[in-house]
């Protein structure tokens, strides 16, 4: 073929575990409601940021250090981390990828979440904790966009690796895992129930 793709942005979309991850969602549910109870200083600067819904990004965000079940989390995380970074070919030397932040997301009708990146980090990712029938996907942006000037769009049945954008279900017991430099966003949540999510950043120390 004299063609041939380079450069590629890799998307990593697995079960946190095979057996399922039944009995360890309904207590991070719980915890994460707990959380948006008590987290005063969450819930004021979601009202800002985060319109509609609730994140403990800015406040309650060492979720795995201070919560044995998200530290059960972060434990199976390691391994679909470290799976992803092999894929990656990343070359790790003496230092190791660490989780640095953890927190949690909760979603209402109506909540939105636009593009954004994770700075400061290295690996991003989200686990779905409760994901109602048909709420919003995770969407993700083609980085090469902004230099794209002339290019034509892409016809609207292109071939996935030429699409410039892509939806990954959400989906409970899933994890998705990209590097933290790629640009996504949460569409509205059109569901009546509240979709739930913990989002988390690995660092390269
Ligand atoms: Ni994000």
């Amino acid at each position: 073929m004299p063609t041939r793709a380079w450069f590629p942005t890799f998307i990593y979309d697995a079960p946190l575990t095979k057996r399922g991850a039944a009995a360890l969602n309904k207590q991070l549910l719980s915890e994460c409601m707990t959380i948006r109870e008590i987290d005063d200083e969450g819930r004021r600067w979601s009202e800002t940021n985060y319109p509609g819904g609730f994140t403990s990004y800015n406040s309650m965000n060492q979720l795995h250090r201070t919560s044995s079940t998200f530290g059960e989390l972060e434990k199976h995380l390691t391994r679909h981390v470290r799976s992803f970074a092999k894929s990656l070919d990343f070359e790790l030397g003496s230092r190791k990828l660490t989780m640095t932040d953890c927190w949690t997301n909760v979603m209402p009708r109506h909540a939105a979440h636009p593009l954004h990146i994770h700075p400061i980090a290295t690996i991003s990712g989200t686990y779905y904790v409760r994901t109602p029938r048909g709420c919003a996907k995770l969407k993700f942006e083609d980085p090469r966009l902004p230099s794209f000037m002339a290019a034509p769009p892409r016809k609207a049945d292109c071939r996935d690796e030429n699409r410039t954008f892509i939806h990954y279900p959400a989906e409970a017991g899933r994890v998705i895992l990209f590097e933290s430099w790629l640009r996504h966003e949460v569409s509205a949540n059109q569901t009546a129930d509240e979709r739930v999510s913990i989002s988390f950043n690995w660092n390269w120390f």
